[in-house]
């Protein structure tokens, strides 16, 4: 495997936190906090916020996604948004995330279909992979993340650099304050580049692996000193401005230093 150095991530999802007039407030201080950060930074909020957010960042360095689209691009499907839709707001969507696996049932298939969407409207797309806690209890961590990211990018075609991002969430670690020891969150994330390499070929280097599950002011240094993880997607504590300023910072602090992120 070549030498990875992607540059390093922090991305905020909010989840379904914050109305909209919060959220344009919370993304206001967070560009005044990171508008001068040396890594990628990015938020996340919900589908009602985009227009407003996307005003608010307008001009700064800071990068806006959303957290979910749709396989088709318009039509009968009430409720839902389509990448085409998402085009000229953000730049980025996260997919696959273990909320939506879980609480909403979206099969490997679908997320598939979603990626390949998000694809053709050049959104980069933030995988998102990981296991439950009986799948690591059983033994079954790599078997998922491997099922996660073949089916997601077997056949892919051509990757170009910048519109990949993976993001390593243990199911056991997000939300529960139960963060990945650095061992547990290396050895995935090296498992990550390696079947990347497989199957996207010499592009994977660019690819930025991020690892989520918990991350906090507190712990995130230890989790950038790490050679595999390129940056964090941060959930709870991406609500909080000096929190997430905390975790931009000590990212951009490993990078300087040399290690890991
Ligand atoms: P958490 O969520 O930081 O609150 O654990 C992470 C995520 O779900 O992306």
């Amino acid at each position: 495997m070549s030498l990875r150095r992607p540059l390093p991530l922090v991305a905020g999802n909010w989840k379904m936190n914050t109305t909209v007039d919060e959220g344009v407030a919370l993304a206001r201080r967070l560009r005044t906090e990171l508008d001068t950060c040396r890594v990628e930074v990015e938020v996340l909020p919900p589908f009602t916020h985009l227009v407003q957010i996307a005003e608010v960042l307008r001009g700064s360095r800071l990068r806006l996604g959303a957290q979910n689209c749709f396989s088709a691009d318009k039509g009968a499907y009430t409720g839902e948004v389509s990448p085409a839709m998402l085009v000229g707001l953000c730049q980025d969507v996260l997919l696959g995330h273990s909320e939506r696996r879980h609480i909403l049932g979206e099969s490997d298939e679908l997320i598939a279909r979603k990626l390949r969407a998000a694809r053709r409207h050049r959104l980069r797309v933030i995988l998102a992979v990981g296991e439950t806690e009986d799948e690591r209890l059983d033994g079954a961590t790599m078997t998922v993340v491997d099922r996660h990211l073949r089916s997601a990018l077997e056949g892919l075609g051509n990757v170009g650099e910048g519109e990949l991002v993976i993001a390593y969430e243990p199911v056991w670690a997000i939300g529960t304050g139960r963060t990945a020891s650095s061992e547990q969150a290396e050895e995935v994330c090296v498992h990550v580049a390696t079947r990347l390499d497989e199957l996207i070929g010499d592009v994977a280097t660019t690819v930025p692996i991020l690892y989520g599950g918990s991350v906090t002011a507190d712990n995130a240094a230890e989790l950038f000193a790490l050679p595999h993880i390129d940056g964090a997607l941060v959930g709870g504590a991406s609500l909080e401005v000096d929190a997430f300023t905390l975790i931009a910072r000590a990212c951009e602090a490993a990078r300087a230093s040399g290690a890991g992120a």
